[in-house]
């Protein structure tokens, strides 16, 4: 299959809804582990998108797939923000587009946007999707924490990535 032709494009309010949507899988949810303390609340989601919206330092794009003789689709997200001041990236994908390299694809093109360097990314430790999608853009293994992850109700293993350049 060829690979997918993606658009990213700064994020805006019409989007808060169909990423409250691309939350609702518990796959997702148990596969990211390092989520919103109740991801059905949807108050919670939009209070916490309209702070990132709010914040100059965090930088968002959506993820749109351009097929031909159709509308873009809007099939995720990637951010970068800073934390205890180390730049880290996110990013979240509709299921229903899984498996296609968006994730990689959209990764690699944010890095042409986000160039801060390092640039840091956490996945939970049995994550290899995400693992995969950071090592695939040159992102190599820095260290192992543990952290308490809200979908699984526990501390569990969590790889902290680098991007060195
Ligand atoms: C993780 C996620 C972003 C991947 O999105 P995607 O668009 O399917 O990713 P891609 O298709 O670009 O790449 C996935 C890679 O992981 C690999 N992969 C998938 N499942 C795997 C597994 N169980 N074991 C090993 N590798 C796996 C794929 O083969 C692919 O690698 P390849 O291109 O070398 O074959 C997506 O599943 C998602 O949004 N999950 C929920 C949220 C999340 O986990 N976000 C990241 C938080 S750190």
């Amino acid at each position: 299959m060829p690979a997918p032709s993606l658009n990213l494009r700064p994020v805006i309010e019409a989007d808060i809804a169909p990423f409250f949507e691309h939350l609702q899988h518990p796959p997702a949810q148990q596969m990211a582990a390092f989520i919103p303390e109740n991801p059905a609340d949807r108050g919670a989601h939009e209070a916490h998108w309209a702070k990132l919206l709010a914040n100059q330092s965090v930088l968002n794009r959506s993820i749109e797939l351009i097929e031909p003789d159709a509308d873009p689709v809007l099939v995720g997200h990637i951010c970068s923000f800073t934390m205890e001041g180390d730049r880290e990236i996110t990013y979240w994908i509709d299921h229903h587009h899984w498996g296609r390299g968006i994730a990689t694809q959209a990764l690699a093109k944010f890095l042409g946007v986000e160039t801060t360097r390092p640039l840091f990314g956490r996945a939970a430790k049995d994550n290899p999707a995400s693992i995969r999608v950071m090592e695939r853009c040159g992102f190599r293994l820095l260290r192992e924490e543990r952290g308490y992850a809200n979908a699984r109700a526990c501390k569990i293993d969590e790889v902290v990535m680098v991007l060195d350049r």
